[in-house]
């Protein structure tokens, strides 16, 4: 099986990167201006070291957390990223099924390059033919330009189609500047008679379609906005992803929503923002109350099992991860999707097990020194 010789996620990018055309690969892998967000969001997990506890039995392990309402095998999820099908044919499709076969939730992208209702067919299909209900699907919203009419209709098809969480993008009243996807653009207009095309997606990327400006996006979103879209989908859950300070988890506390999702959006957006662990230690720091009021989930940089066990004893929930399912969804499809899982499960249980902890319920500060990245 080619797919036994792939030992961590970071074997699937360098594989991505061979096979993938270059403008999906700089699509998947570019981040903004200097990349400073982007490079710390790994350098953040080298500065929190473990404390293992030894003596203990831990011949079973238990890794199913809450995420969103939905009881998941697994404290991860498959953050939204757009346009799958620039690595696969069968795009989004290859996640939604991995996702239920691992019992885990999918969140696509509001550009998804699948319709949602394909995706939610795809995951009933999947249910069907296991006899289960394993899966779930979580709909990410960009509130557009003209707010409220797209955003009320993407809505309302979220709950017909019984998408089970609202994730609302917050940190894209812009689009960031990513300079590799600028300069290849730049590239291709100059070499007259090719065109940009973004794969076969109905509802492309604005930043990967121009005409639309970086200025143009969910600029005008407000916090009284989170008024009319919770009316819109009802008492289900809704998260707010893209939060970075512990002043706007306060905030979003205040104002009924059900959880924040800490994130610079794979250091895409704003330049220089804080890694997610980095804003975990300044909720635990200056108001660890928060973490029995609201749900805080995170993203960014997260490759290994460890890093997962990490924010989860600063109080995370669960964890997504975004590009390391595109790259593993390129070339191998769902089977690259489902080996991306088992890695990432496997390690998490052997790195529980060698510290002393048989439920991820148990994970807590006590198992961490965070020390250097107070420091910073
Ligand atoms: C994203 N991300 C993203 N987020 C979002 O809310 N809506 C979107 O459409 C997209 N699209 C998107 C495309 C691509 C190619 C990437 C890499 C990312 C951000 C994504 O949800 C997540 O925050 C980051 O990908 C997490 O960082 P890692 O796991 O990629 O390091």
């Amino acid at each position: 099986n080619p797919l036994s010789v792939l030992q961590n996620l970071d074997d699937f990018e360098k594989e991505a990167k061979k096979v993938l055309p270059e403008k999906a690969w700089i699509y998947y892998s570019s981040a903004t201006d200097t990349l400073s967000s982007h490079i710390n969001n790994r350098t953040a997990f080298s500065k929190v070291s473990l404390r293992p506890r030894v003596l203990r039995n831990v011949a079973r392990v238990s890794l199913q957390r809450d995420i969103m309402g939905f009881r998941s095998s697994l404290p991860i999820f498959i953050a939204p990223a757009a346009l799958a099908k620039l690595g696969h044919p069968d795009g989004e499709l290859c996640l939604t099924r991995a996702a239920a076969r691992y019992n885990i939730p999918h969140c696509p992208s509001t550009y998804s390059s699948i319709g949602h209702t394909n995706l939610a067919a795809c995951l009933q299909a999947e249910q069907k033919a296991a006899d289960n209900d394993r899966g779930s699907l979580f709909f990410q919203l960009y509130a557009p330009i003209n707010k409220r009419d797209g955003a009320l209709k993407l809505i309302a098809e979220a709950r017909r189609l019984k998408f089970s969480a609202l994730v609302v993008t917050v940190d894209s009243a812009v689009i960031g500047k990513r300079e590799e996807d600028e300069r290849y653009k730049a590239r291709l207009d100059h070499d007259s008679g090719i065109v940009f095309q973004a794969s076969s997606s109905p509802d492309p990327d604005p930043n990967l379609d121009r005409p639309v400006p970086r200025g143009a996006h969910s600029s005008t979103l407000e916090w009284d906005d989170l008024v009319w879209i919770r009316e819109a989908w009802g008492s289900g859950p809704i998260v707010l992803k893209g939060i970075a300070t512990v002043e706007d988890v306060v905030e979003a506390a205040k104002r009924g929503v059900n959880g924040v999702y800490l994130s610079n959006h794979g250091g895409r957006q704003l330049d220089y923002a804080p890694s997610s662990l980095h804003t975990l230690l300044e909720i635990r720091l200056f108001h660890p109350e928060l973490f029995d009021k609201i749900e805080i989930y995170v993203d960014g940089g997260f490759r290994r099992g460890t890093d997962v066990i990490k924010a989860l004893c600063l109080g995370a929930k669960a964890v997504g991860l975004g590009r390391p399912f595109m790259y593993s969804l390129t070339g191998y499809g769902t089977e690259g999707v489902c080996r991306a899982i088992e890695i990432l499960s496997d390690e998490i249980q052997t790195s529980m097990r060698l510290m002393g902890v048989t439920d991820v319920d148990q994970l807590d500060m006590s198992y961490v020194n965070t020390a250097l990245l107070e420091l910073e």
